[in-house]
């Protein structure tokens, strides 16, 4: 078991990324997360900048195309050395195996591969009256999550409290990384489903992905030591 709290760097440049990780002491390396807004805005050497600096890496992206465009795209991701990247399970299982394979290395060695099941953004009325997915919420949850499984996948993105479902349905090997996370004592903010890290840890997730909490804490390095302290 490798439980981790992941922190989410939404952050809109490179220089407020860098200025925030400068904070954290001398070789405490904290696992974190880039996603569209800092890659878009950035570009990959912020991946090679953070990667070099010796954090491991979460990039989210969430590939979501035919099969032969995620392979080829995974390939690239794969060869800026991160370690963990994801897709949308409903690109269906062709392309999340098209993933494995673009993001498998000559070695034989390949970053963690997680997929979104269902946005936790995705409301049960939009999934039957705008997706017109005819299942319940956690049915379709459960069938994404096992055919990312068949598919080779490591695991699923999802709310902490899916992990329980995800578990049941895929095996403890299979990870669950889930955002949506809140110290008992602070806000919401825009997040409905919300755990505290020591319950997501009773749940049985994988890892963590926190943002807000630790990044715009007064000091956010104590937020992520509680996070650490409370969840791994
Ligand atoms: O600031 P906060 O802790 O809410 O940040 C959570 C992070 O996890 C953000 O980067 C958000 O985009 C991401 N995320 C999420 N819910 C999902 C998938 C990703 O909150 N279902």
């Amino acid at each position: 078991m490798n439980r981790d709290v992941i922190i989410a760097c939404d952050f809109p440049n490179r220089e407020t990324t860098l200025a925030f990780l400068d904070r954290f002491p001398e070789g405490r390396k904290p696992f974190v997360k880039i996603g569209m807004e800092l890659f878009y805005g950035a570009g990959p050497d912020i991946v090679r900048e953070i990667k070099a600096r010796g954090h491991r890496i979460f990039l989210d992206l969430k590939l979501h195309d035919i099969p032969n465009t995620v392979r080829k795209a995974m390939a690239v991701l794969s060869a800026l050395d991160v370690d963990m990247v994801n897709v949308h399970a409903a690109g269906a299982v062709a392309m999340m195996k098209a993933a494995v394979e673009g993001l498998t290395r000559a070695d034989g060695t390949r970053p963690l591969l997680i997929a979104v099941t269902q946005l936790t953004s995705t409301s049960e009325d939009a999934l039957h009256n705008e997706l017109l997915i005819g299942p319940s919420m956690n049915e379709t949850i459960a069938k994404y999550a096992s055919n990312a499984l068949e598919a080779g996948l490591d695991g699923v993105v999802c709310s902490p409290l899916e992990a329980g479902l995800v578990k049941a349905t895929c095996g403890q090997n299979f990870l669950t990384v889930t955002p949506g996370i809140r110290f008992a004592d602070a806000a919401a903010d825009d997040q409905v489903r919300i755990t505290t890290p020591a319950r997501a840890k009773e749940i049985g997730s994988d890892y963590i992905v926190v943002g807000r909490p630790i990044t715009a804490a007064p000091d956010p390095v104590a937020a992520y030591e509680r996070c650490v302290k409370e969840f791994v």
